[in-house]
């Protein structure tokens, strides 16, 4: 080759490299720290005090017993429509098991007085202060990011994260802490409730060809970029243990959708134990969820959390030293 085109060849892929490292620098996210107030939280007690919430999880630290067996992080954003549901499940549950818990309600700066809600659904089955714990982010972080600050500073041995529609039958959560007692891994472990079983049932069959389709469409770039073990990603109902919580969520960037991907991501670059379990799903009205623009959204997510991960733009941060995945 003459020199001319060899240096022509090189422009192009300097150029081209240059410009997906620089386009996955863009979009690429960068979590804020808490505010001080996001430290905090109420809880239905007499005067509405504040109260600090337990020390941020890292990835050195030990296991703290602070009394709780099971925490329930709830991510909300205008939920005073959903949340009653699900609430009221969940407490029924926990009536009838002899399980230590408590639930921490992430408000992802509702408009709507979900915080104040959640208090008063507290009050309403009298629950005991601190069974329920109300945080609320000052600046709107997107449901990863509630989750993830939820995650790093929940009290329970276990963790579960719910969405607040209760499109999953909170009882299920049953099998997923068996799973996880049953199964302790060096690494930690993550039961993931899944939706897998329902493919050919009348509740997935009777959705729209488009949502299908863009469904399909999403669990091949899932499969593409990494994730082969687990056929339902996006069911928001998970489960974990301490060991695997303080190995993924002080490394998350992803703030929206594809948060979940990331989690699984960062489970199996560490050699964490991911288990599908089936549970009972129903589609709930009032999804925030607006089809193709997210369905876009969640796609550059996740070409730009993959590539980020592997130009080193994201990193994981073991003990002081980074490591690229
Ligand atoms: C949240 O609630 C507020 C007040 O009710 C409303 O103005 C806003 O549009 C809601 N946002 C979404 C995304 O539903």
């Amino acid at each position: 080759m003459e020199t001319t085109t060899l240096f022509l060849v090189a422009a192009a892929v300097i150029t081209i490299l240059v410009m997906v490292y620089s386009t996955a620098l863009f979009f690429a996210h960068s979590p804020r720290l808490p505010t001080p107030s996001e430290l905090k939280y109420r809880t239905n007690d007499a005067n509405n005090q504040h109260y600090d919430l337990p020390t941020r999880i890292d990835p050195a630290a030990e296991y703290v017993d602070h009394g709780v067996k099971l925490t329930v992080v709830v991510p909300c954003y205008n939920e005073t429509k959903r949340l009653g549901n699900m609430f009221e499940e969940c407490v029924e549950y926990f009536k009838t098991h002899d399980l230590t818990y408590e639930i921490l309600i992430i408000d992802d700066e509702s408009k709507d007085g979900t915080p104040d809600y959640a208090l008063s659904l507290a009050r309403k089955y009298e629950l005991k202060p601190h069974t329920v714990k109300v945080v609320e982010l000052t600046k709107n972080r997107g449901k990863g990011g509630a989750v993830t600050h939820g995650m790093l500073h929940a009290s329970g041995e276990y963790v579960l994260f719910a969405d607040a529609d209760g499109a999953t039958k909170f009882g299920d959560s049953e099998h997923l802490l068996e799973y996880l007692k049953a199964h302790t891994n060096p690494y930690g472990s993550i039961a993931i409730g899944s939706r897998a079983h329902m493919v050919n049932t009348e509740a997935v069959v009777k959705r729209s060809f488009i949502r299908n389709l863009l469904m399909y469409g999403l669990h091949t770039l899932v499969y593409v970029f990494g994730i082969h073990g687990v056929k339902d990603t996006q069911c928001g109902f998970k489960m974990f243990d301490f060991n695997s919580i303080k190995r993924i969520f002080p490394h998350m960037h992803t703030e929206r959708w594809i948060f979940d991907v990331e989690i699984l991501l960062l489970a199996s670059y560490q050699g964490i134990d991911m288990k599908e379990l089936p549970v009972n799903w129903q589609e709930i009205d009032g999804s925030k969820i607006d089809l193709v623009k997210d369905s876009i959204n969640m796609a550059i997510d996740l070409v730009v959390t993959r590539v980020s991960y592997i130009l080193g733009i994201y990193k994981l941060n073991m003990n002081g030293h980074s490591k690229t995945i």
